[in-house]
């Protein structure tokens, strides 16, 4: 423990999932209902931009009934006090790390409360519903999206997040399953330089044999519980 000063934390769905916000692999498959190919990719946005623009608005409008649950705050706690380098990656699209007081965060799948012009390319804080052909404030093209990384996107701070891993001495996955990548393939990057590794997941993941170790869990008492005895060894 006392040689770890570089952290990376990529988290996923489930460290959310306490607060009440859908994980994407639900019962079926389905994403609050929807099949993934028809809401998160760029072909379902130019096919029907109405539904896109309508699944994201009602995700965006759930922010509002939810909270950052125990885990949020542990991963919050962990960076103000944490004096190497930290960097936590998140796949999810909700403000709840944020919310909880985390700062050194990268959100690599976008964020619902933003808006990303299709024609200009400038990002927009976003609160409320966005229609389709909403003008952006900037070029005034009628081109404002979800600022969502769409399957077949680009993830976004690529370049941070790997000179991350490449410096990291502990890379600890949260309540991700694995699936998508390119996050799922971090812990490998991880590995291949030397980080030690750890999963804390409900169930193991489509990754869990990858990982030095992995404890299985509801994030809220897994991460606190992990936190703390980092913190302990902090003194
Ligand atoms: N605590 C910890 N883990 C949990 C909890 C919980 N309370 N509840 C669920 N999990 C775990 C599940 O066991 C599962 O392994 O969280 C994981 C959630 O997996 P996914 O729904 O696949 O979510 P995620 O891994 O974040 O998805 C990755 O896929 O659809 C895309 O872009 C989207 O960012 C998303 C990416």
């Amino acid at each position: 423990m006392a040689d770890i000063r570089n952290i990376v934390i990529l988290t996923g769905a489930g460290v959310s999932a306490e607060s009440g916000v859908a994980t994407f692999r639900g019962p079926g498959g389905l994403w609050e209902g929807h099949r993934v190919e028809n809401v998160c990719t760029p072909q379902a946005l130019f096919r029907d931009p109405e539904l896109v623009h309508r699944f994201y608005d009602e995700r965006r409008a759930k922010l509002a009934s939810v909270e950052p649950n125990a885990a949020h705050r542990a991963l919050a706690r962990l960076d103000q006090k944490w004096p190497g380098e930290l960097l936590l990656v998140t796949q999810n699209v909700d403000d709840l790390h944020e919310r909880a007081g985390s700062q050194r965060l990268v959100h690599m799948h976008g964020e619902l409360k933003s808006a990303l012009c299709a024609a200009c390319g400038n990002r927009t804080d976003w609160e409320d519903a966005l229609p389709p052909e909403t003008e952006c404030p900037d070029c005034g093209t009628p081109a404002l999206r979800p600022d969502i990384v769409f399957f077949g996107e680009m993830p976004y701070h690529m370049d941070v997040i790997e000179r991350a891993l490449a410096r990291a001495d502990l890379f600890v996955s949260i309540g991700t399953s694995g699936a998508v990548y390119p996050a799922a393939g971090f812990v490998q990057t991880a590995r291949h330089y030397g980080a030690a590794t750890l999963e804390l997941n409900l169930d193991p993941s489509e990754a869990s044999a990858w990982f030095g170790e992995s404890r299985m869990g509801p994030a809220g008492t897994l991460v606190p519980a992990w936190v703390d005895s980092l913190n302990r060894n902090l003194g």
